[in-house]
């Protein structure tokens, strides 16, 4: 959600902190700020924008001093203004902080605080933390102490990272992500390892419920009853250091033409997990599979999947909704959880839930040191490398290149798919860019667009119409071919643009007659296809290949549809409005 950052070391922290601040910027994107301690003073500075427009319009990188904290925001609580946006100051401005994650009793503690004459300027529950460390601190004069206190009284999830007035940095971690390089020039507490990884590849993974202090002595872990934990040093993947945007205009770009590469990659890292993995969906009487967003339509898939070729019922819950349904679990099933980031908070919830009710845990994740992963009991890594564009592509189909390997293990008729067969065709389908690139101008001025998929086919629909969404901001739905007459058949008029999704398949004539519907109605049709059809206004064409391994083919001409429509409508790809990469908040 939001990416926190701090460093202490030898050179100018403000720099450091707002080039940090920049790669982690796919966590949330509304607002700025940095605050540096020099000359025994904490000094502020903020702002509404991406960080590089905070940083032209305050100069954030020409605060002095070699200790910072920074931050970008994805509101919450709040409006997404100046006195919102991080590092909050404590009232009497000795200490600052920047805080990712939700307190949740933040109304109460405000309430005590102000009893005792602290006062508060924002609308955040982030502040909180600010003046809870400095009431605390002003009793005890010990930050070990006034950490131990704070974070003892905190209800929620958070990360945070405090800096002090004589220039200590102390931060805490309770279901958010906080990791801690060491480099040669100095320590860097960070959301991810992207904050520091072009400083250093040596990081310290602090667990769930750790405080660390990091002062002139140099670094100091413990647990939240302040007992001393000690931590070895991870050398950091080689693969973040893939975090350049390269010849490509935006990393979404690039994400998308990396994908005849990742879907070869995925689960390479996890050949004994996968093996685990499908040992573990044979023994299991109930299989459920949850996710959010682009990652739910990829458990979508599997439910086809395992349907089809294995007669074996999966049963596909959104995250978000397992809340509701809390009895689904029992000891016998086993809970599929896929995620890119491991971070997502309806998907911890779920996982949590179905735990708590004794089930399995399996999870398909990116981000191997995420709580998910932390969480499961058996993990395949996608193995894709950092994704920056908040709308995910290639974790999608690094994703199916897991569920099919893993499907085609379990069920008893053979997918007959082959990674490289699909990752030539990709490419080919990757060669005709441009002429993609023409059809998505005739998307500039759509207000609606229809994608429909039989099969197979609706989950890519799905997926579809969400990378529609989130790049363009056109509004797009996904929509089983038959039921275009139940119902939308009546919103089809010489306005509505309707991509068919229509393989050589068995679903391809099913699929021909609804465009023929459709058509009649006066909509424009663009037709993803291995074979040409009068029906279509505009043909992108797809290579033939074998019956499953369409769903890989044809969702890449719609990445790249999506992404050269949002380029028409001058949105930006990479950052799309109101979201954000990495929801760790419900
Ligand atoms: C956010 C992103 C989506 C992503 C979803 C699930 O909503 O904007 O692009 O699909 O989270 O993310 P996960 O990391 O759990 O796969």
């Amino acid at each position: 959600m939001c990416s926190i950052i701090g460093y202490r070391g030898d050179v100018s922290a403000s720099k450091i902190l707002v080039s940090g601040l920049r790669r982690m910027e796919y966590r949330g994107y509304d607002s700025v700020g940095v605050a540096t301690f020099s000359d025994s003073q904490i000094r502020v500075k903020k702002g509404v924008g991406r960080v590089d427009q905070v940083n032209n319009r305050s100069n954030l990188q020409t605060l002095p001093g070699n200790i910072g904290i920074g931050h970008t925001r994805w509101a919450t609580h709040g409006r997404v203004n100046e006195t919102n946006a991080h590092p909050h100051m404590s009232s009497s401005g000795e200490i600052a902080i920047v805080h990712n994650g939700i307190i949740d009793n933040y109304k109460e503690l405000k309430e005590i605080l102000q009893g005792r004459k602290y006062f508060f300027k924002s609308e955040t529950d982030s502040e909180i933390i600010a003046n809870l460390l400095q009431y605390h601190y002003d009793i005890t004069k010990d930050i070990k102490r006034s950490m131990i206190k704070t974070v003892r009284e905190l209800k929620g999830d958070y990360s945070f990272v405090a800096i002090f007035a004589d220039g200590t940095l102390a931060a805490a971690r309770f279901h958010e992500p906080l990791i801690i390089g060491v480099g040669k020039k100095g320590f860097f507490i960070s959301s991810d390892v992207l904050g520091f990884i072009e400083h250093t590849d040596e990081a310290i993974y602090p667990d769930n419920g750790e405080v660390v202090i990091i002062n002139f002595g140099g670094i100091e872990l413990f647990d939240f009853a302040g007992n001393p934990v000690m931590h070895h040093l991870t050398k950091i993947s080689k693969e973040f250091a893939d975090v350049y945007k390269g010849e490509y205009a935006h990393f979404t770009l690039k994400e998308i033409f990396e994908q005849p590469n990742s879907i070869l990659r995925a689960g390479d890292n996890s050949r004994t997990e996968i093996e685990a993995f499908v040992s573990a969906i044979r023994d299991s009487r109930q299989i459920y599979i949850t996710g959010s967003g682009t990652s739910y339509n990829a458990a979508l898939v599997a439910k086809h999947l395992f349907l089809k070729y294995g007669k074996k019922k999966i049963d596909a819950i959104i995250s978000s909704e397992v809340r509701f349904y809390p009895d689904y679990f029992d000891n016998q099933s086993t809970l599929i959880a896929l995620s890119q980031s491991g971070e997502s908070a309806d998907v911890m919830e779920a996982v949590k839930i179905a735990k708590d009710s004794g089930a399995q845990i399996l999870s398909i994740i990116n981000t191997m040191t995420s709580s998910l992963a932390q969480i499961s009991s058996i993990s395949v890594g996608l193995n894709c490398g950092p994704e920056i564009g908040v709308a995910a592509t290639k974790s999608f189909t690094s994703q199916l290149s897991i569920i099919y390997k893993i499907a085609d293990m379990v069920c008893d008729k053979s997918i007959e798919f082959d990674l490289k067969k699909i990752s030539t065709a990709m490419s080919k389908v990757l060669e005709s860019s441009s002429r993609i690139q023409k059809t998505a101008r005739v998307l500039k001025h759509a207000s609606d667009i229809y994608i429909i998929g039989r099969g197979i086919h609706y989950p890519i629909a799905l997926e579809a119409a969400l990378k529609l969404k989130e790049l363009t901001y056109i509004h797009a739905e996904g929509l089983p071919g038959g039921e275009l007459k139940h119902g939308p058949l009546a919103l089809m008029d010489s306005n509505s643009f309707v991509i068919v999704i229509n393989p050589n398949d068995s679903t391809f004539n099913d699929t021909l007659t609804s465009a023929r519907e459709i058509k009649a109605r006066g909509a424009k049709i663009i037709g993803i296809s291995d074979i040409e059809s009068d029906v279509y206004d505009h043909w992108i064409e797809i290579p033939s290949i074998n019956e499953s391994a369409y769903p890989f083919l044809e969702i890449v001409p719609i990445q790249l549809l999506a992404y050269y429509a949002a380029l028409e409508n001058e949105t930006d790809p990479d950052y799309p409005r109101n979201l954000a990469k990495s929801v760790t908040v419900k």
